[in-house]
């Protein structure tokens, strides 16, 4: 298949390349499309052949349900059998935005889209194209990021051709985004609302809306067996580069002297190298290939490169990552969820 591949300038979308690509959606094609967060893979979300696509196009298994996008409430009516009071209050102030809400799902959604779940997850993007895509095409739109399964999620939409090109109908290229990794995910089916996975929301956040909040345990740390999370994805190594990934934790200096070590060793023994730095800690390093992911002071920087980052070392071939640490209870909560989960919860104390 020749994959269709156009430019939109998001600031003055022609409607026509949307147009173009409703009719795909409406064929039962897949596009993918940017989004705030990042490239999401559409379908029409309510036509079972189409959502099946998805899943062969991704390499992805299919008991892990995809996110329906929507553009308006009464995108959310025709998908959710209610909207319980917490949802409301989380759709009224986090979107548009980066933010998944599980709700139960209406008859129309088939099985194929819910991955075999009664719940479905929706989201409102907070992105013109993405919006007005659905818009034009008056669909709500199945899309779990635009990646093969198992590399990391694509911020640009050369990310998405390079994973998928030959595979899906078209590419709608609207420039980098904004966040850089995945919405945050909230189950309010139950009586306290949960989340199933972090992103740019913070729990802080979505407490200061709905009281408490808890945090799905499968999140937390390695999976334990047996131990079945809330958000089935959360079970696959997602987000996995092909390196040795190990990340060091501590006093910044010492993580420096440890991680220069190591990488000189590496060095010696004939390995490839990549070091993920920060603006404040790069001057520390001496050996391999060292990149800034971004300022310890802009958490939004950072979570913005972090997967161009490991996919730049992968197209390298690089064999061992050293990463630092990012942890924090802002941003740097999501940030470090991805980056253990790329590490395979690979952790060194220093
Ligand atoms: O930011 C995002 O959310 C991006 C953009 C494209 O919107 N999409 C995304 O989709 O990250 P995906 O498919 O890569 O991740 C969807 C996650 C998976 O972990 C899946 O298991 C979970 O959402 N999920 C979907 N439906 C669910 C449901 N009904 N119950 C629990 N988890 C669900
Ligand atoms: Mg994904």
């Amino acid at each position: 298949m020749e994959t269709i591949y156009k430019k939109v300038d998001i600031n003055e979308i022609d409607l026509k390349v949307l147009e173009e690509a409703g009719e795909l959606l409406r064929n039962g094609d897949l596009v993918a499309f940017p989004t705030e967060t990042v490239y999401g893979l559409g379908a029409n979300a309510l036509n079972e052949q189409a959502a099946a696509k998805i899943y062969e196009a991704k390499g992805r298994p299919s008991d892990n349900p995809l996110i329906v996008h929507v553009c308006d409430e009464k995108q959310v009516k025709k998908v959710v059998r209610s909207i319980p009071d917490n949802a409301k209050k989380l759709m009224e102030k986090f979107w548009p935005g980066p933010l998944t809400i599980i709700f139960h799902k209406a008859d129309i959604v088939p099985f194929a889209t819910t991955g075999g779940l009664d719940t479905v997850a929706v989201r409102m993007p907070d992105h013109k194209v993405a919006l007005k895509l659905m818009e034009v095409s008056d669909m709500v739109i199945a899309a779990p990021s635009a990646n093969t399964s198992g590399r990391p999620s694509p911020t640009t939409a050369m990310h998405v051709k390079d994973d998928l090109d030959g595979k899906i109908a078209m590419i709608i290229d609207g420039g980098e985004v904004g966040i850089g990794i995945e919405s945050t995910i909230v189950d309010v089916t139950g009586e306290i609302p949960m989340i199933l996975r972090p992103g740019y929301i913070t729990r802080n956040m979505l407490e200061e809306v709905v009281g408490q909040v808890e945090i799905d345990s499968a999140i937390t740390g390695p999976m334990k067996e047996g131990v079945k999370p809330k958000a089935p994805g959360m079970k696959y190594k997602h987000y996995a580069p092909k390196a040795d990934f190990t990340i060091y934790e501590g006093e910044n200096i010492r993580v420096s002297q440890k991680i220069n070590e190591r990488a000189l060793k590496c060095l010696e023994e004939g390995y490839k190298v990549g070091i993920i730095a920060s603006d404040e800690t790069i001057a520390n390093y001496k050996y391999g290939d060292v990149v800034s992911i971004g300022s310890r002071n802009d958490e939004l920087s950072i979570s913005k490169k972090l997967y161009r980052v490991l996919r730049e070392f992968d197209d390298k071939n690089v064999d061992y990552i050293f990463g630092e640490n990012f942890e924090s209870e802002e941003l740097g909560y999501a940030i470090m969820n991805r980056m253990l989960k790329a590490a395979g919860y690979q952790v060194e104390k220093v």
